[in-house]
């Protein structure tokens, strides 16, 4: 997708100097800036403190740092030492575990002399699938918005929360490719973008990157859905995930649960969408997925620019208050719609799944 008119990838392996380039979120929307990750150490550290962030691009940079662990040291304890600790650096995303193992299987019993371009063109096809599957996401969603635009003749009004657009990708989105699609075949939309805090990865992320594609969007307060809803002004919600389980139950940003619930009470359809990549086959009962909890300075401090265009972070609450971070929250499947996957929109369901995927 673009930025400043100029087509962007949100990772790319850059041949000449064996990095791995990357925008750095934590420095969006003020900043524009193309970092190199050279180890395995700079690939869990950009994981670890969101420089990138969303669930299939931290899968991405995880199979990317296997590269990078190749490069540093073609040895077999330390790529074991490698996949572990990537796949610990954020818990909640099942990409980053699905990237790593598909990873580790595809190199297994390969000699050392053809490791690493095995492993190069695994990480890159591992992009590849992405950018396709998010695109036949966006075609599968697009159907449903088209539905709504047919009955409504009027804007699309959607909401989001978080960012699940294309920077959380490699390319194209997974809440946001419908919406990019629907653009592209001239349905008017607008978009209700979820500030979500505490990082604001709507109002630094998702309201940046369609600023930049032109699509008209509104940040709100995490808080005014429910109001929106109310009033009518919301035809329907899609939001990402970082893991969805075979029943249906749905992982994703802190605050996703309490916009279902509000969808669910006022008629509203609440659309997950994901690839396949996001599905967690294993776990049945939503309690056991691990819920990341981050630093509470988060919470307790904020980052801007100042009038002279100085990026500043400032504390916003009394130093001695507690504060608590909780990073994402669990959807049931009985609040959520559909889900909008690479191979159609299917039912939150275990039937629902297998029917696209087994
Ligand atoms: O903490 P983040 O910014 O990595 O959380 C991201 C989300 O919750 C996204 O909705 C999710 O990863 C889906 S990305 C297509």
């Amino acid at each position: 997708m673009k930025i400043e008119g100029k087509e962007y990838r949100t990772i790319w392996f850059d041949e000449k100097n064996q990095s791995v380039k990357i925008i750095d979120q934590t420095k969006l929307p003020h900043q524009f800036i193309i970092k190199d990750l050279k180890t395995v150490k700079d690939s869990i550290n950009a994981i670890k403190t969101m420089e990138v962030r969303g669930a299939p691009l931290i899968g991405a940079t995880a199979a990317y740092g296997i590269v990078l662990s190749i490069i540093e040291n073609n040895d077999q304890t330390f790529l074991k030492k490698c996949s572990e600790d990537l796949i610990n650096s954020r818990p909640t995303a099942i990409n980053l575990k699905w990237a790593v193992d598909r990873m580790i299987i595809k190199l297994s019993g390969v000699n050392s002399n053809e490791i690493l371009n095995i492993a190069l063109n695994e990480a890159k096809e591992i992009c590849e699938e992405d950018v396709k599957f998010c695109e036949n996401i966006g075609l599968n969603g697009l159907k449903l918005i088209e539905e709504i635009y047919n009955k409504k003749k009027d804007t699309v009004n959607i909401l989001t929360h978080c960012n699940a657009g294309w920077l959380a990708t490699i390319n194209w989105g997974t809440a946001t490719s419908p919406i990019y699609h629907a653009q592209k075949k001239g349905i008017p939309v607008h978009v209700w973008v979820d500030e979500t805090r505490p990082r604001n990865q709507g109002a630094n992320l998702t309201s940046y990157e369609l600023n930049e594609e032109e699509i008209p969007n509104t940040i709100i307060t995490d808080n005014a859905g429910g109001i929106l809803m109310q009033r009518g002004e919301v035809d329907m919600c899609i939001v990402g995930t970082d893991r969805t389980l075979s029943t249906g139950d749905v992982a994703n940003k802190i605050g996703t649960y309490l916009k279902a619930l509000a969808a669910k009470d006022n008629n509203v359809p609440f659309y997950v969408a994901l690839p396949s990549s996001t599905i967690d086959w294993k776990i049945k009962d939503f309690k056991e997925i691990p819920i990341e909890e981050r630093n509470s300075e988060e919470l307790s401090h904020i980052e801007g620019v100042d009038e002279k265009g100085n990026v500043k972070k400032v504390q916003i609450y009394p130093k001695k208050s507690k504060s608590m971070n909780l990073a994402f929250d669990v959807t049931p499947a009985k609040y959520v719609t559909g889900l909008i996957t690479e191979k159609g929109v299917c039912e939150a369901s275990e039937e629902g799944l297998n029917k696209l995927f087994k």
